[in-house]
């Protein structure tokens, strides 16, 4: 089977897939870090050189290009669940994990990092918030599970996620 990682930039989804993946002995896949790979380019690059558009169409394929592994771990972009069509994607043969965390605790995580390039210039809790805010009914509606990330250890987190894998 497959486990999905969705959520916000900021809410643990490498983190938590790399210590999930330890635990479950399964493989992980980082998206970003995949197409980045892939296009000898960092993501900031990529939407820099050739817009959002064609970022969005390499994770779609991505996904596609997924469909068929197994005893994997995705851990998505921020940006996946917005295409139905990848949200279909997902939920075809993987569980769909979202972690949470509210935008302060967002800001204090991605503020010295400049690698996103969606808050490029807007690094700050409102803007965080409001992006948040307009992304939170697909986030929710891709979801088969739900974990709150403020406050907890990863430890604690993978803890969850797996008892609530196990219940679902
Ligand atoms: C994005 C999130 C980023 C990356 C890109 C766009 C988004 O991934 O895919 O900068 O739209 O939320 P992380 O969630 O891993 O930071």
């Amino acid at each position: 089977m497959k486990i999905v990682l969705i959520g916000f930039m900021g809410t643990g989804k490498s983190t938590v897939s790399k210590r999930l993946g330890t635990i479950c002995q399964m493989e992980t896949v980082e998206m970003d870090r995949w197409i980045e790979r892939q296009e000898g380019r960092s993501v900031s690059e990529i939407f820099c050189a050739e817009g959002e558009e064609y970022f969005r169409n390499k994770e779609t394929q991505l996904l596609i290009d997924l469909e068929k592994a197994e005893n994997v771990i995705i851990s998505c972009g921020g940006g996946v669940p917005l295409r139905a069509c990848n949200v279909k994607e997902l939920k075809k043969n993987g569980k769909v994990v979202l972690l949470t965390a509210e935008p302060e605790t967002v800001w204090n995580r991605v503020k010295h990092n400049g690698h996103r390039p969606l808050l490029a210039g807007n690094m700050n809790v409102e803007y965080i918030k409001a992006i948040m805010d307009s992304r939170r009914e697909k986030y929710l509606a891709a979801a088969d599970i739900v974990v709150a990330t403020d406050g907890k250890s990863i430890e604690e987190i993978c803890k969850e996620i797996i008892r609530a894998l196990e219940e679902n």
